[in-house]
């Protein structure tokens, strides 16, 4: 009988001097201030579209984050959500589970309890604020900050859209290198594009003003660990098995919306138009999440802006791909267990319908740092723990991260190495 690894403990502000510590004392108070700041300032809207009754929700809304502000900077207990919102039960559940596993040492509290608890919470209380106000029950407070992003990222958007298009005029003429490293530029700008993340900058802009082609190749040394071959076999010998009746599907489980979210779609299409996929399904929130996070209103907000721009290849590629999804080959999927606090190693036992359906993939891309965290636990690993280890049996497919790294947790490295990058770059986890 193997002796199950323990598992390390989870991240946590009362880690002093942490990133979680950082990020619960000043980054999520500075996120809450920035969402009542918005609130403020859409009074008037408020009043124009709903009279009397959206100022009053605009009140309401802001004393329940002021609160939830004050819970979070005096470390008081997390409390249960009195919300009749689908999720409530769930989020309960997990609740008291943290309080049992703290087995009577407090309640479960800002500072105390795992990092990822509190900030998916804190989160899930901003979308409650607004769930129990109408009439502005459906705003989306980081609405404004995801547009942005995507209106500032404008240049990187035109020649991205550019390269793909110039890349489809003679896509057939490739051969399997040259598709290959297609494939590998596109994805390295995926990854690479997870960089435009408003919660890691506390909404300060974040929007892609390089160019996201031309820097590849000096971020390569940036890369720590590298499976873009891993994944190539991975598509080409599904291709190859693939027989008439079964379709070979990729997954995105997406990330940001804005540059990061038109990086995914541009790599999704060209998973389709060399055929190295028959079918992309993409994973959003169901809910406004970690300020940046791709919601259906942002992707298909996305996906209009593209089409009506006055440039030839983004409304091509917003046309394109409208089609994709009429035709369905593009699905989009926002399962409620992706704004859960859960990691993914209880993905079966609380989705097993997700669970199932990320079976059927023949490779799923995790976009960004937050599935990066929930994928390996938001544990305290050793830096040379195998991936495959910290998935702690999460495997409904073949699977890749694409993350850039926004806290301090890693595994997958060659033994040293973390020890070694720690000393040439003392802060390489922490963005002080
Ligand atoms: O506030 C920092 C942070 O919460 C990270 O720790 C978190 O994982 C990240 O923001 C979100 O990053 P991403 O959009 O890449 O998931
Ligand atoms: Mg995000």
């Amino acid at each position: 009988m193997a002796a199950v690894a323990a598992l390390p403990v989870s991240l946590s502000g009362r880690f002093k001097g942490s990133f979680a510590y950082f990020t619960i004392k000043d980054r999520l108070p500075q996120i809450l201030t920035r969402v009542i700041d918005t609130l403020h300032r859409h009074k008037n809207e408020f009043f124009e579209e709903h009279g009397e009754k959206g100022v009053e929700a605009e009140k309401r809304a802001i004393s329940f984050l002021s609160k939830l502000r004050n819970e979070l900077q005096t470390d008081k207990p997390v409390t249960p959500l009195e919300d009749e919102l689908p999720d409530a039960a769930l989020w309960n559940q997990y609740l008291d589970y943290q309080r049992n596993l703290s087995n009577g040492s407090g309640e479960p509290s800002w500072f105390q309890s795992p990092w990822l608890f509190v900030e998916c919470y804190m989160y899930r209380r901003i979308h409650a604020a607004l769930a129990q106000n109408p009439p502005i029950d459906n705003f989306d407070v980081f609405k404004e900050g995801k547009a942005q992003n995507f209106f500032e990222s404008q240049e990187a958007v035109i020649t991205l859209c550019t390269h793909f298009q110039e890349l489809l005029k003679n896509i057939k003429d490739l051969d399997e290198k040259q598709l290959q490293e297609e494939f590998f530029k596109l994805l390295q700008v995926s990854l690479w594009g997870n960089k435009c993340d408003l919660s890691f900058s506390a909404g300060e802009d974040s929007s892609q003003k390089s160019g996201p082609l031309q820097s590849l190749e000096n971020m390569i040394p940036y890369i720590l660990v590298n499976d873009m071959e891993k994944l190539w076999s991975i598509l080409v010998n599904a291709k190859k098995r693939n027989t008439e009746k079964s379709n070979v599907r990729v997954d995105i489980i997406l990330d940001n919306a804005g540059f990061e979210l038109l990086s995914d779609l541009v790599l999704a299409d060209f998973l389709l138009s060399s055929k190295l996929a028959d079918e992309v399904h993409f994973h959003g929130k169901s809910i406004p999440w970690y300020v940046s996070d791709t919601t259906k209103h942002d992707f298909n907000w996305t996906i209009k802006q593209l089409q009506s721009a006055n440039h030839m290849w983004m409304s091509r590629c917003g046309i394109n791909w409208e089609g994709n999804l009429k035709k369905g080959v593009w699905v989009y999927h926002d399962h409620m267990f992706w704004t859960l606090p859960h990691d993914f190693s209880s993905m079966a036992e609380v989705a097993p319908d997700l669970y199932a359906d990320l079976q059927k993939s023949n490779l799923l891309l995790f976009k960004g740092d937050l599935n990066y965290r929930k994928l390996t636990g938001d544990r305290k690993w050793e830096y040379s723990v195998p991936f495959h280890q910290a998935l702690n049996k999460f495997h409904p497919a073949p699977l890749c991260s694409l993350r850039t790294l926004k806290s301090d947790t890693q595994v997958g490295l060659k033994p040293g190495q973390g020890e070694q990058i720690q000393a040439s770059e003392p802060e390489w986890m922490l963005y002080l």
